[in-house]
């Protein structure tokens, strides 16, 4: 009889991260608050062992593509990002050729507004995620913001000849999802599966420094003080079911007064697109674990 060693169940992180020889993608969105610059510092601080890796505000998702977890779930309230997630994940060849329709057209202002004027509920769902890669690249500062009608309006941003996509970085993102869940849902939902043993990433939009400089304009009506409460105590109960969570935000006195009972670091972060509304260069962010 031959024995045949059973997988692990657990993630291991020296493991997967030689689970595609290939490519190893990057975000295929432009994101407000992407995790990029802080990769680096944020990956010393992951359990090298977990179950199944969540990321309830997945965003462009540096983390997740930069670990490439075996088994995740990722969700975002986000339905349009969510959207070209299914898309890259399902049909990447099929998304590339959409975004094609666009390929040696110069991007001028007027294409721009032209795009943003679709309604998305008329196109298909390839049509729609490319629409949401095509403006995320073209509008200014690859911001994500809605008006009260749930309605993009961000202005065009004037680059004179962006990257709509790269083959093989869709590819290889293509890849990386083949095994992942993808939610649009509000994270007092999406905190509620994890269980025991699972690692939790949460990366919230950011709790603002002063009154009038913060970006929290993913979605209709931001993100509040109360959503910040709430998730501190997702975070808690998180812990109470023996989940390992890790959490980033900025620094202010009420985030290290809601998870003072955590273990909590500053870390230095270099921002393009900066959630905090201080310009450009070096800002604190916060890092709290409960391991
Ligand atoms: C700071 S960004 C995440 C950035 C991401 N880590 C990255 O590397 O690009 C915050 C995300 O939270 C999402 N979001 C905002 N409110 C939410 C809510 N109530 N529930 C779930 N997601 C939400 C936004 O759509 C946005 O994508």
């Amino acid at each position: 009889m031959v024995l045949v060693a059973r997988q692990p169940v657990q993630t291991r992180l020296q493991a997967s991260a030689g689970r595609s020889a290939g490519l190893v993608p990057t975000p295929f969105l432009k994101w407000a608050g992407g995790k990029g610059q802080l990769l680096d510092q944020l990956t010393r601080h992951i359990p090298s062992e977990f179950g199944t890796y969540f990321e309830p505000f997945v965003g462009g998702g540096a983390v997740f593509f930069h670990l490439r977890p075996q088994r995740a779930v990722l969700s975002d309230s986000n339905p349009d990002l969510i959207q070209a997630y299914e898309a890259v994940r399902d049909d990447p060849e099929g998304l590339m050729s959409a975004l094609d329709t666009f390929r040696g057209r110069i991007i001028t202002e007027e294409l721009y507004y032209s795009v943003r004027r679709q309604n998305p509920r008329n196109l298909s769902a390839l049509a729609r995620a490319a629409r949401t890669i095509f403006l995320n690249k073209t509008c200014f500062n690859g911001l994500y913001r809605v008006n009260s009608n749930g309605e993009f309006n961000v202005p065009f941003g004037s680059y004179k000849s962006p990257t709509l996509y790269v083959r093989e970085n869709i590819l290889a993102a293509s890849l990386v999802l083949k095994n992942t869940e993808l939610h649009v849902e509000d994270f007092r939902e999406s905190c509620k599966a994890p269980r025991k043993g699972d690692f939790v990433y949460l990366d919230p939009p950011y709790d603002p420094l002063s009154k009038t400089s913060s970006f929290t304009d993913y979605t209709r009506g931001g993100f509040k003080e109360q959503d910040q409460r709430d998730l501190s105590e997702m975070f808690r109960e998180l812990d109470r079911k023996g989940c390992k969570v890790m959490l980033s935000n900025s620094p202010t006195p009420m985030l290290r007064e809601l998870y003072r009972d955590f273990k909590c670091m500053n870390l230095k972060a270099k921002r393009a697109i900066n959630c905090k509304g201080i310009g450009r260069g070096a800002v604190d962010e916060l890092l709290v674990v409960n391991y």
